[in-house]
């Protein structure tokens, strides 16, 4: 046995998280390192999303909105979703995209902030956010400005109004310090609002420690949630009252049965909702949920690092004509990218041969590693296929 394959077999043997991969449904002819994009399926959900179509919606008709729990699944997932990520409870609401809950959040922000008119963006950011917060400038006469993480603390200003940043970014797989940047923007008398998509459930997240402001984040990645699953959003707690959100709907009125013309919010976290809720997906995602069960998120991080860490030693012995971009150690996610020639190609090859990341132009093949299933056996076999590839 080799080096690598003994210290793999070693890594294994001493995971305390091994346990988990068999709750999710995947086969061993495939190494599955795109959960960063699509989380896999745990196998206990489709049973369950079946009672929610054929006995809730089937049989419980209209009366599951009240009677079965349908009305308030936003919130109550919400509370599922908030020790992953910092959150203090009832102050998390499940729905829409995160491309909504990015509006939602930079809009709140900026009329949190009277007189200030620069939204920063973090200029490594997931595109969608920098799209969104052109559009959130443009309807509040306020303007954008895109800056680098690194630079975030020299551009801020006592113009600014709020700095909406990744947690980690989705093509170096970098992590941004966000006790540091938090402080920074706060300082400056501004309100951030944090991009966890490739954060919450990939490490421990923090935001109420940090005094996060605002935080939003897809479902769909290390959450498991399934396709298209709702996003999060949470706020910190003593910003709730002042909440003004820009898509207050019915579902966010203190009192939505009265059908009142006159708008006024709930008190609550339920004020950040807007309209009818997902329901088959923010049940889907709630039985996705389960897998949290138990889960010590130190070890999830430690399993992480320790995954990227020996991914990477293997792509550095077995496939040296790819190159890590990803920072090491403390300072990086839960995903590993690598640069090389071709990297279409390269990646279009991996799948094939049953090693599935992605790839993103011009020459990123991206890993993503779910300590909840990932085995250190599928990093070396991953880099034992990419090292033939590029052979
Ligand atoms: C950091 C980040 N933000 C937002 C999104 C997209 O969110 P949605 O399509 O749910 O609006 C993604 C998708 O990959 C992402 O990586």
């Amino acid at each position: 046995m080799s080096d690598l394959a003994e210290r793999a077999a070693r890594l294994d043997a001493d995971d305390p998280l091994a346990d988990r991969r068999d709750l999710f449904d995947l086969d061993d002819g495939v190494i599955y390192l795109d959960g960063n994009s699509l989380g896999a399926l745990p196998r206990h959900v489709p049973a369950r999303v079946a009672d929610v179509l054929t006995r809730q919606w089937g049989r419980m008709r209209i009366r599951s909105w009240t009677e079965g729990g349908w009305w308030d699944a936003p919130e109550r997932i919400g509370e599922r979703i908030a020790p992953l990520i910092g959150a203090a409870p009832g102050h998390v609401v499940v729905g829409d995209s995160t491309s909504v809950n990015v509006f939602r959040a930079v809009i709140s922000a900026l009329r949190m902030t009277p007189g200030r008119t620069e939204i920063l963006v973090d200029a490594t950011t997931f595109p969608t956010d920098g799209y969104i917060a052109a559009s959130a400038a443009r309807l509040a006469g306020a303007t954008v400005r895109a800056v680098h993480p690194a630079e975030v603390s020299g551009a801020l200003s006592g113009d600014t109004a709020v700095a909406l940043l990744n947690h980690v970014d989705y093509r170096s797989g970098r992590l941004h310090d966000m006790g540091t940047l938090t402080d920074a923007v706060h300082e400056a008398g501004a309100r951030v609002v944090w991009d966890l998509s490739h954060s919450a459930g990939a490490l421990p997240v923090d935001i109420g420690s940090h005094n996060v402001d605002f935080a939003v984040g897809c479902t769909y990645k290390y959450l498991n949630g399934g396709p298209g699953a709702p996003a999060f959003f949470a706020i910190r707690p003593d910003l709730l009252p002042r909440l003004d959100q820009p898509l207050g709907g019915w579902c966010s009125h203190r009192d939505p049965f009265a059908m009142d013309t006159e708008y006024v919010a709930a008190d609550g976290i339920a004020k950040a909702r807007a309209g009818t809720p997902e329901i088959v997906s923010l049940l889907t995602l709630d039985a996705a949920l389960d897998v949290w069960d138990g889960v010590d998120l130190r070890q999830l991080r430690a399993k992480s690092l320790a995954l990227t860490e020996f991914f990477v030693d293997c792509v550095n012995q077995l496939a040296p004509a790819a190159r890590s971009v990803t920072p090491a150690g403390e300072d990086r996610g839960s995903q590993v990218s690598l640069s090389c020639v071709d990297a279409e190609r390269v990646m279009a090859e991996l799948v094939a041969r049953g090693v599935v990341g992605d790839h993103r132009p011009p020459d990123l093949l991206r890993f993503g590693f779910t300590p909840l299933y990932t085995r250190f056996a599928d990093a070396l076999r991953a880099a034992e296929i990419l090292g033939e590839i590029l052979a």
